[in-house]
């Protein structure tokens, strides 16, 4: 029986949390391996909707949750979602959450840094979501975050925030912010470190006895590919890699634990904060995307920028991730337009490529080159078998595959658990 990574195979936001939803009610046990509460994760079960940032999915499906080292972890917001999912009734406590003592936590000092540093980026900011996701890994790979166990030490706590404030507030009275005091942060960590420590603990020793005993793990990607810090649209990207590597780095297992590797893409594109897009539609086309698929962001609000389909895109995700099938999202948003377009590679500078270069100048300049599909008259929302389709759904459908390199082996048809078309169960291998 394998286990089963999903991952993003675009810029984020490609429906991942029904897929990830049905994927846990049939795991043991559900693991987040990076970013933070930067991600968002919708959740509708029966009349609830859980509105997910940090915690593992599962643990709405009754399932272990695990909060993986690659993960960086806010103590505020983690208490915060604990109660906001409690009091909609769902069990949360150290039985059904366990959190790596070795991960890095966000402090406020991390938000204050992320978002001065994108006011004085101006009109060049990244667009973050302001939640010092990027500041705290940037501590983490320095070493001087403080890690979830450091809080059972007062000595270490306090030693690594003279070493923090003296780099951050430096920084932060450069930028015109306020400085940090350490009485403060110390009292608040002291206060925080018997509501989070009873949560800790080697959580690769966990996942090691849980593999040994046949248990199936569910590695539960947040952001995207092409918001990897390094395989992604640099510097428009995440602070971690998104990759399903890294969800054996960032969870404590052996990369051969990773498992099926499911990437999940839209049927067309959106992306959130600022950076390359290059089928992004400033049309009523995307203007229409944008209004079907309810595409404002989960955690900030803001309004998604929607395209068509890259193919080319996703092919990169799919080879720098590994990914072996895709989970192909929001179909029915586009029933009853007229023709369909994909991006299929660019032109940048008279050149031709198959791919997006690194350069971020090539990649502002890259111009999509289009193949055109018939669009459908007909509806596939609620579709739940291949024969339900549109005879050009399942052609753009099967394009698709041709075209990224991989097969779809999940349609899902409406926001609603079981309208899914499945082709192959992921955890069968
Ligand atoms: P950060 O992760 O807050 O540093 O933001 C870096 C970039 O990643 C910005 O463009 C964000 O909009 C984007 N981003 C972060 N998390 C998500 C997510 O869960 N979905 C989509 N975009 C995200």
């Amino acid at each position: 029986m394998a286990n089963v990574a999903v991952i993003g195979a675009q810029w984020g936001d490609e429906g991942k949390g029904k897929v990830v939803d049905w994927l846990a009610s049939r795991a043991d046990i559900v693991v987040r391996f990076q970013g933070g509460h930067n991600a968002g994760h919708t959740l509708v079960v029966g009349n609830q909707t859980y509105k997910l940032s940090l915690l593992p999915s599962g643990l709405v499906r009754g399932k272990l949750g695990i909060i993986g080292n690659g993960v960086v972890v806010d103590p505020e917001a983690l208490l915060a979602e604990i109660a906001r999912v409690r009091a909609q009734g769902l069990a949360v406590g150290p039985e059904t959450l366990r959190i790596a003592e070795n991960a890095p936590l966000i402090l406020p000092l991390h938000a204050a840094l992320d978002q001065a540093r994108e006011a004085a980026r101006g009109a060049r900011r990244i667009g973050t979501t302001g939640r010092g996701i990027g500041p705290a890994y940037e501590d983490k790979v320095a070493r001087r975050a403080i890690r979830l166990a450091d809080l059972g030490e007062p000595e270490t706590l306090s030693a690594r925030l003279d070493e923090l404030l003296l780099h951050h507030n430096t920084l932060l009275q450069g930028l015109g912010a306020e400085p940090f005091s350490k009485d403060v942060l110390l009292a608040r960590l002291t206060e925080l470190a018997p509501l989070l420590l009873p949560y800790a603990e080697p959580v690769w020793e966990r996942l090691d006895e849980a593999r040994r005993a046949g248990r199936r793990i569910l590695f539960e990607g947040a952001q995207a590919v092409m918001l990897d810090v390094d395989h992604g649209t640099y510097p428009f990207v995440t602070s971690s890699n998104t990759v399903a590597a890294t969800a054996a780095a960032g969870a404590g297992v052996g990369p051969a634990a990773v498992g099926t590797v499911l990437g999940i893409a839209k049927a067309y594109c959106t992306r959130v904060g600022s950076g390359p897009f290059p089928t992004e539609l400033h049309d009523e086309t995307g203007r229409l995307l944008g209004e079907r698929g309810h595409e404002f962001g989960t955690v900030t609000g803001r309004p998604r920028r929607c395209g068509w389909f890259d193919a080319a895109l996703v092919r990169q995700a799919v080879k720098v991730a590994g990914i072996q099938g895709l989970a192909l999202t929001k179909l029915d948003v586009l029933d009853g337009l007229p023709e369909l377009r994909v991006g299929v590679g660019y032109r940048i500078g008279g050149e031709s490529f198959r791919h997006l270069p690194a350069a971020p100048g090539a990649q502002a300049a890259a111009v999509p080159v289009y193949e055109t599909l018939a669009g459908w008259q007909g509806s596939t929302r609620g579709a739940r078998s291949w024969a339900e389709l549109p005879a050009a759904a399942v052609k753009y459908v099967r394009r698709i595959e041709e075209l990224v390199e991989a097969p779809v082996i999940l349609l899902s048809t409406s926001p609603e658990r079981d309208d899914t078309i499945l082709m192959r169960d992921p955890f069968e291998g």
